[in-house]
């Protein structure tokens, strides 16, 4: 598993998670993977995940965990070695995308397509060091400023004579989904930076990857696309939605930025409306930096209902989340997932993996599927359509009892 930005909050986590599982230091809960309607699927076990990645800071994933100080320091003891071993590799960074300063752990290259041959090589020397069989990318970086889909990015073509170019249009979180479609590598982008582009759908079913994002659908988004399909199944109208949030790990720190805050902003506000069956007035999202919470983020929402009789009415929500604890499992899951429909044969958007996120992708004209419940039953159906495939093929030759 290489991950972008390995030595952050989210990733950190996972590592140290997923590390704890292998020395069965740490139960085995809050991966839906690893629950009975996958044990048919022969995901890779999380026994056999190994773990890489670049990062702007040099800090080792143990140095960087007692920093985010997610996890006890006590329990990241525990895994000190295998936390030490992952040592970020120099990352593709842009000022011109992220404002706050970010590290000094970069590539040095006179091109773009100097940088992507240098991650490319980071690449074959894990895969070599390790000897692994296969490999999947996840995006856990900072989030980018806002941007939209421009004409470089609409075809492989103008893509690639951009690389050329060098076009400063072409942000790092890009870079490294263009990478895993060249290598044919899945990609997961679990940030809310924009790699939903015409050209690296294209590329992606043209060399057959499968890609799932954008950015976790973890707390407070996730609680919105449970509580919103309930109001449009009892016809309560939602008069307005006021979502507020205070965070103050240095995910919060990059949000504080108006061009990054701009970009989740944007992926929280466009989960309502499509499971309302209307445009709701009045959706405001608010994020601040505040430090003295750390990763204990806090989130409220105030609902305004409107009932029989044009009776009004609030729901008030206060979830206090820890980030980095939502969104790690999510991260386990879906590298398994994406691992797994790379081997049943499937290519470009996941659909099916939506539920994990804010944005899902889709592409151009289609709506995409925000009802938690509904992004659950394309999950199950899925898993049911890979576990049939597979048994028609028969038994694998490597589990046949001799
Ligand atoms: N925690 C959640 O619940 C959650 C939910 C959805 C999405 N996300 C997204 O996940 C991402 C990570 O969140 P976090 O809390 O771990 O943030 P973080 O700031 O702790 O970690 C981000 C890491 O990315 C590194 N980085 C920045 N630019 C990079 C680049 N171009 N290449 C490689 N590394 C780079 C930074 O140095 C940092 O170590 C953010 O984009 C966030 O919005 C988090």
């Amino acid at each position: 598993v290489c991950i972008v930005g390995s030595s952050g909050a989210v990733a950190t986590t996972a590592l140290a998670g997923a590390a704890r599982m292998r020395k069965w230091l740490a139960p085995r809960e809050g991966m839906i993977t690893e629950t009975a309607p996958f044990q048919a699927l022969n995901l890779a076990p999380i026994n056999g995940l190994v773990f890489g990645g670049w990062d702007a800071r040099k800090d080792d994933a143990y140095v960087a965990a007692l920093e985010h100080a997610v996890v006890d320091r006590h329990l990241l003891a525990q895994v000190r070695d295998e936390l030490e071993a992952i040592k970020p590799w120099p990352s593709v960074v842009s000022p011109q995308f992220i404002a706050r300063a970010m590290g000094t752990n970069h590539v040095v290259a006179n091109s773009f397509r100097e940088e992507l041959a240098i991650l490319e090589q980071n690449i074959e020397d894990f895969k070599r060091q390790h000897t692994l069989e296969r490999v999947v990318i996840i995006n856990l970086a900072s989030t980018e400023r806002y941007c939209q889909v421009e004409d470089v990015h609409r075809t492989i073509k103008a893509f690639e004579a951009g690389l050329d170019a060098n076009d400063p249009r072409i942000s790092p979180a890009m870079k490294y989904l263009y990478l895993a479609c060249k290598l044919r590598v899945p990609h997961v982008n679990f940030t809310p930076s924009l790699t939903k582009i015409p050209a690296l759908e294209e590329l992606a079913v043209k060399n057959g990857v499968p890609i799932a994002g954008e950015d976790g659908k973890t707390g407070q988004t996730m609680i919105k696309t449970v509580l919103a399909p309930a109001f449009a199944v009892r016809q309560l109208r939602v008069a307005g939605w006021y979502s507020t949030n205070i965070l103050g790990n240095s995910d919060g720190l990059v949000l504080d930025d108006p061009g990054s805050n701009r970009t989740k902003i944007t992926s929280k506000k466009g989960v309502l409306d499509d499971i309302l069956g209307y445009p709701v007035p009045n959706h405001y999202v608010r994020i601040d930096y505040y430090p003295p919470r750390g990763d204990a983020k806090e989130a409220w929402d105030n609902i305004d209902l409107v009932g029989f009789l044009g009776e009004r009415m609030q729901l008030k929500v206060n979830f206090l989340c820890k980030d980095s604890i939502l969104a790690a499992p999510l991260v386990i899951d879906l590298v398994r997932l994406v691992d797994r429909a790379k081997r049943a044969g499937e290519a470009g958007i996941q659909r099916q993996l939506s539920l994990f996120f804010k944005a899902p992708y889709h592409t151009d004209g289609e709506q995409a599927v925000n009802d938690l419940f509904k992004q659950h039953a394309l999950l199950s159906e899925w898993i049911a359509d890979v576990a049939r495939r597979t048994k028609a093929k028969g038994p694998r030759a490597d589990l046949v009892l001799v």
